[in-house]
């Protein structure tokens, strides 16, 4: 089983300070993470609201990061454009939402950016399969999507491993909720490559997010 070998960190805003964003995704790119993980709730799609392209528009001026804007949407497909012309640079749907998948990931890469696909964690692997060609990036949830601060769920490391194995060895797996050095490292060893942390990096009891970061990629990658 391949896995693209360079470990992604990609820290969520959703555990940022809602008062200071700008200075959050500053302080992310200070810290070594990779991409900003930004996560977009309607309050449909799941039982949670966060916030719209305005705020996207908003981390643009704010980081030199990689946009990776996760939409808990119900209809990403009617705003796809508006994520990408506040300055998304990766835009990830949910399978589940209520859109026509390959149209929404069509029309998301036909802008050049990065077409990224989510399940949820009772969406069985087989569900993604017939998308694989069609994105650049494969999201994994890890928790049931709508909150922060959840456990990880290990019964998804099966699901990985089976992705990772179905998928072309450079897709990138993204791992999303309730990852820390144990739970990432976990996924990095099923097939996973680009970690999605926010409690454990933001939360970090000793440790700023500096270190938090580096802490997570340590793990991850010392495989041994
Ligand atoms: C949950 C979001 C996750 C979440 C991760 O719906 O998609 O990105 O912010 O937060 P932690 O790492 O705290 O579980
Ligand atoms: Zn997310």
């Amino acid at each position: 089983m391949t896995t693209p070998r360079n470990i992604i960190v990609a820290p969520s805003i959703l555990a940022g300070d809602f008062g200071n964003f700008a200075r959050d995704a500053q302080r992310v790119e200070q810290g070594g993470g990779d991409w900003l993980h930004c996560d977009v709730m309607d309050g449909h799609y799941v039982p949670n609201i966060t916030f719209g392209p305005d705020t996207i528009a908003a981390f643009r001026k704010a980081t030199k990061l990689p946009l990776d804007v996760h939409l808990m949407i119900e209809r990403p497909d009617q705003y796809a454009e508006r994520f990408m012309d506040a300055g998304a640079d990766h835009l990830i749907v949910h399978l589940e939402a209520a859109h026509d998948v390959a149209k929404t990931l069509a029309q998301i890469r036909v802008r050049g950016k990065s077409a990224g696909l989510a399940i949820n964690p009772a969406t069985p692997a087989e569900k993604v399969l017939p998308f694989l060609g069609q994105i650049d990036e494969l999201l994994l949830m890890t928790v049931h999507p709508g909150f922060g601060g959840q456990a990880f769920l290990p019964e998804i490391l099966p699901k990985i491993r089976a992705l990772r194995s179905a998928a072309a060895g450079d897709l990138p797996i993204i791992v999303d909720g309730g990852i820390n050095p144990e739970t990432g490292r976990q996924c990095v060893e099923a097939g996973a490559n680009v970690l999605v942390a926010g409690n454990s990096l933001f939360r970090h009891k000793a440790l700023n997010l500096t270190e938090a970061i580096a802490e997570l990629r340590g793990h991850a990658t010392n495989q041994d």
